[in-house]
């Protein structure tokens, strides 16, 4: 008997190429292709996203309008215009409503409740209208999390939902949304029967309702799916992913080697492979001509590319930057913005070495790759990082990566060692959240750097370190088929 074809609907607020602010956009950009790619003609996979303003033009034209239709929430009654494209043999719907998607920014609007709760209403709605009913509702995060309360919750006594399973994706459980019962009807249509499943600590939390519902929970490395089982890394919530831990999974994320490619990577200068690195030098040379820092392809160069959060471990490096910036014959490159007190050292630091140090305050993924390209040592000290996509996209590009031992860095990168002249490991780590630590591993590397031969294989190695989506694919087939 032929097998039928699984139907897969990924959920989530932003995918890259369209409008994305973070990792969460790289995974849902790349894993569904990937998804594609393993599954082959046996799987019919599509995605789904709210229609930004921020998206570009570019891809707008390429969208055809599938369906019309109002969707129900609560009292009101909104207009949704279902577009969709068709990329590597996998569908993107986007959800048009300019009421709620044409805005300055994707998030961080007074009404965010209510836009995510509209969208996941939506894509509940738009089953029936584009005749697709997944048999895995895969959702991402909190601003997907409703679809899985809603397909629990109110759908599955209908026939087309009674068999869809829900998969939920923790990228980030410090955010939970989080809401004042007083809304729990007007905005997000539930009733006094849903409350035991949104309530934690007296307020509605969507992520939690989703763990709740869901039929398996993953994040996004295994050792976060540990972590967060601790109230260190939960947020709170680890009195119930304990509760559910029969269900809860973790799966290293991959990055897209398309789009990260410095061998084709059209943004570099110079392109360069493990094969060939002398092009990783000249990339060098022209981010250094490129920001003004003097031009010398024997002057280690230090990276940060980062969101300037707390949580990213920047107090360690921020205690020891003079220090670091006086003692060594080196250059720090930093990209991101965030918060103030970050901003502000970075741009006193760059006051205070002008001819080492760039605070480059703002987002560009495109001069970020010109960055990954010339960086010798890559520094990520994270408090906690449920996976971290920079240490291997810093890999691939042949920077040291020097990372903190948490969550997916753990599970990323091992300590480098050698041992009767062979090197071992894939680039810096160490264990505490300590400065010293991470000043002692800088300098390790820059050892290791000093020395054109092992630097050399050393580069090498690290570039041909496996972060493609491969394996990581196979788990969360393995972990449909479960279901
Ligand atoms: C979030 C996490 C990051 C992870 C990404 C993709 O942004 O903070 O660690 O790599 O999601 O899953």
């Amino acid at each position: 008997m032929a097998c039928a074809r699984k139907k897969i609907l990924l959920v989530g607020a932003e995918i890259m190429p369209f409008a994305a602010t973070g990792g969460l956009g790289d995974v849902l950009g790349s894993l569904p292709l990937a998804l594609k790619a393993e599954y082959g003609r046996r799987a019919d996979i599509r995605v789904v996203m709210p229609l930004y303003s921020a998206i570009n033009d570019k891809w707008k034209k390429k969208m055809k309008l599938v369906c019309e239709f109002t969707v129900p929430l609560a009292w009101r009654q909104q207009y949704c215009g279902v577009k969709m494209l068709k990329k590597e043999n996998v569908i993107f719907y986007f959800i048009d409503n300019e009421y709620y998607f044409k805005r300055d920014k994707l998030y961080g609007n007074y009404d965010d409740g209510e836009r995510y709760a509209y969208f996941c209403r939506a894509v509940m709605e738009m089953m029936p209208m584009i005749d697709f009913y997944p048999d895995i509702l895969h959702a991402h995060d909190w601003q997907a999390a409703l679809t899985v309360v809603y397909l629990k919750q109110k759908y599955a006594h209908l026939d087309e939902y009674r068999d869809m399973k829900a998969v939920f994706t923790i990228h980030n459980i410090e955010y939970q949304g989080k809401y004042s019962f007083a809304i729990r009807g007007d905005v997000f249509d539930l009733d006094v029967k849903d409350e035991g499943v949104l309530d934690f600590g007296g307020c509605i939390n969507l992520m939690k309702a989703a763990i709740v519902c869901a039929d398996m929970v993953n994040t996004v490395s295994p050792t976060y799916a540990k972590e967060i089982m601790t109230p260190e890394f939960s947020h709170g919530l680890d009195p119930i992913l304990n509760m559910f831990s029969f269900k809860v999974t973790g799966i290293l994320n991959g990055i897209d080697y398309t789009y990260y490619d410095p061998e084709n990577d059209a943004t570099l200068p110079v392109n360069f492979s493990a094969e060939s690195i002398d092009g990783k030098y000249e990339a060098k040379l022209s981010l250094q001509r490129e920001l003004s820092l003097p031009e010398d392809k024997e002057i280690p160069v230090l990276a940060v590319i980062s969101r300037l959060a707390s949580h990213k471990g920047l107090d360690l490096l921020t205690k020891i930057s003079y220090n670091l910036m006086y003692a060594n014959n080196v250059q720090l490159v930093l990209l991101g913005t965030g918060e103030d007190v970050y901003e502000k050292h970075f741009a006193e630091l760059e006051c205070a070495f002008p001819d080492k140090v760039r605070a480059l305050i703002k987002y560009d993924r495109d001069l970020s790759k010109r960055i990954y390209a010339a960086a010798d040592i890559f520094i990520m000290p994270s408090k906690s990082e449920p996976c971290g996509l920079s240490q291997m996209i810093a890999s691939r590009y042949g920077a040291f990566p020097v990372v903190r031992e948490t969550g997916g860095l753990y599970d990323s990168i091992k300590g480098y060692y050698e041992l009767d002249g062979v090197q071992h490991g894939n680039g810096f780590t160490f264990a505490n959240y300590s400065s010293d630590e991470l000043k002692e591993r800088i300098e390790a590397a820059l050892a290791l750097w000093s020395d054109v031969e092992k630097r050399e294989s050393f580069v090498r190695k690290v570039m041909t370190t496996d972060f493609s989506w491969g394996a990581s694919a196979k788990r969360y087939i393995e972990m449909y088929e479960a279901l």
